[in-house]
């Protein structure tokens, strides 16, 4: 008989790899290869209604705990990109439904803050159902991203510090600058 995967049978993968090999490349690599296994059961992902991640409606986490790592489910709509923004932790994306266009920045100056950043983008791809990929921890974890071809993506993202909480910063490559936003504002 085979077991019935589950939230639970993911969770406890990655905190297998996280005792193993913490937060290091490796252990984060690891974990994307565990999250294209749970992204290829979008069933597992319900069907509360889901707010937008960088709007400050999110739904419900699907898992989190008093370490600070969470589980949640985000949609991405196909009419702007986001915000090129970072959310103060590593992270690991999986993608369920759809196609994302996928953007990778990178801040070249020294600073993990506010004000002075010096970002610019070293990739974009457009992520299939059933991709992972590895946010960086900060501050190198800066991305933006919509949903592909005029069709929502929607997305797993499992984050090792709650992120509902933490400060996000939002970059201006235009203007060579960051603002700290909270989540729920714009
Ligand atoms: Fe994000």
């Amino acid at each position: 008989m085979t077991a019935t995967y589950t939230i639970e049978s993911f969770i406890g993968e990655v905190k297998e790899i996280l005792a193993s090999d913490g937060s290091s490349e490796t252990g984060l690599n690891k974990i994307a290869e565990r999250m294209k296994v749970l992204a290829r059961h979008p069933e597992l992902a319900g069907d509360e209604p889901m707010g937008n991640i960088h709007t400050g409606s999110q739904s419900k986490p699907l898992y989190v705990d008093d370490s600070g790592l969470i589980l949640v489910r985000a949609k991405f709509g196909p009419e702007a990109m986001t915000p090129i923004h970072s959310h103060g932790s590593w992270g690991v994306i999986g993608v369920y439904q759809g196609r994302d266009q996928y953007q990778v920045w990178r801040r070249n100056d020294d600073g993990t803050g506010a004000g002075d950043a010096d970002v610019e983008m070293v990739e974009e791809r457009i992520l299939e159902q059933g991709d992972a990929v590895v946010l960086p921890p900060p501050p190198q974890d800066i991305h933006a991203q919509r949903g592909y071809d005029g069709e929502p993506t929607y997305e797993y993202v499992l984050f090792g510090a709650n992120t509902m909480i933490l400060p996000r910063l939002y970059f201006d490559p235009e203007q060579s600058s960051a603002k700290e936003v909270l989540p729920g504002q714009r």
